[in-house]
């Protein structure tokens, strides 16, 4: 059994479905290019996704995958930090969605609030979050960087993840192995991880299980694979096949889009992130303002942006209230349309280089499929194992 690091490794995912904006890159991008510095970082362009919510759009397909790629590029993921690849040149993910299908109940898929109804559901779109558990446990990754959206389908990653471990995780010998393996956490711990592993088992204290496992992370001296062992032995009987994903929701930034909605490409009201400063500030002289009676500014989506802005360029600052600044309109529009273009132009700096170079950029995400499907290859040996398809 092959072993990777689970806690360190993050994947993520996004479907081409046009250009991106800012609501993305303050809500997750921004993050994915904090994460790529500390964390094996996989970062997925789901474009068999996009065809299970719109099989119309394969024409399109191809530009709407190089956008996303450029605008990732532009945000500052990095190809020589992270891995970005496109979810089908790497057909791994189609296996493990097959092979975890086997396990995974109908109704879990038609009891998720994204499921649509009935009449409009293709069976591609029922598996849709099927797909997503895929992308993540393909590469084993602990973490996923995600908007609060994308809660739901996390956490059916994890439910899957683990019933899937329940029904091919065995290893033979594995109880031996794993007694070997207390063995090696020292006199102490061992006695301890055996006091907490049986509370949690006899007595079915949970609490038990939280402190057995941050111990278990604490432990330097053992290896990857007896880690693994020990924590699939504190629930049963199992060693972890596929380790159970946590999402991770940044800083949870809704940000306003040009009409104080949440920014969306479909809803009209958002600044991409290539938009040129001459089309943000076409777009900001365009808002209509709206001062409420209070006078604050509140209301106002003008106010409400430059709210949002000043938290994410200062921490907790605060936009000035119209009060204090006499009401200024314009010269609040102007301010805006500043910070919007000077947080964009490192951005669209980048962005143009590799706009300029596309083969470039088809070679970044040729090598991130490489990369990824030596990662994929690796967790498929391990689950055809499980499975007994590992005749050959
Ligand atoms: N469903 C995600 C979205 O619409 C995109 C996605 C596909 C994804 N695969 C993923 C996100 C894996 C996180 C992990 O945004």
């Amino acid at each position: 059994m092959s072993l990777v690091d689970s806690e360190r490794r993050v994947l993520s995912g996004m479907r081409p479905t046009g250009p991106l904006h800012l609501g993305h890159y303050h809500g997750v991008l921004k993050s994915w290019t904090q994460l790529q510095h500390n964390y094996q970082c996989f970062f997925c362009i789901a474009d068999w996704h996009a065809l299970s919510v719109d099989q119309r759009v394969g024409a399109q397909l191809g530009d709407a995958v190089l956008d996303v790629a450029l605008d990732w590029l532009a945000a500052g993921v990095s190809p020589s930090s992270a891995t970005l690849f496109v979810q089908s040149q790497v057909p791994e993910h189609a296996e493990l969605h097959l092979l975890l299908s086997m396990a995974c109940p109908v109704d879990w898929l038609q009891r998720l609030p994204s499921c649509p109804p009935t009449e409009a559901l293709t069976y591609g779109r029922l598996g849709y979050p099927l797909l997503q558990a895929a992308d993540i446990l393909l590469y084993r990754a602990g973490l996923v960087p995600v908007g609060g959206e994308q809660l739901a389908h996390v956490a059916f990653a994890r439910d899957l993840a683990q019933r899937f471990n329940q029904h091919y995780g065995c290893e033979p010998d594995f109880e031996a192995k794993a007694e070997a393996a207390i063995l090696k956490l020292g006199k102490k711990t061992a006695a301890l991880y055996r006091r907490l592993r049986s509370a949690y088992q006899v007595e079915g204290d949970d609490e038990a299980l939280d402190t057995a496992r941050a111990l278990l992370k604490e432990q330097q001296a053992i290896t990857l694979g007896d880690r693994e062992r020990l924590f699939g032995y504190l629930e049963g009987g199992a060693r972890v096949l596929l380790p159970e994903p946590q999402a991770l929701i940044g800083d949870a930034l809704r940000l306003p889009g040009l009409d104080g909605q949440a920014m969306s490409r479909i809803a009209g009201n958002a600044i991409f992130l290539s938009d040129s400063p001459a089309q943000v500030e076409e777009k900001i002289q365009r808002i209509a303002v709206n001062t409420d009676a209070s006078g604050s500014g509140e209301a106002c989506p003008v106010w409400q942006l430059r709210q949002a802005y000043a938290s994410v360029l200062n921490g907790d600052a605060v936009a000035p209230d119209c009060r204090a600044d006499g009401g200024d309109c314009q010269g609040c529009k102007a301010a805006l349309i500043e910070a919007i273009n000077a947080g964009l132009a490192p951005l669209q700096a980048r962005g143009a280089e590799y706009r300029e170079n596309p083969l470039l950029v088809q070679r970044i995400l040729a090598d991130g499929a490489e990369r990824a499907r030596s990662e994929a290859r690796d967790t498929l040996v391990d689950v055809r194992q499980a499975l007994g398809l590992n005749y050959r």
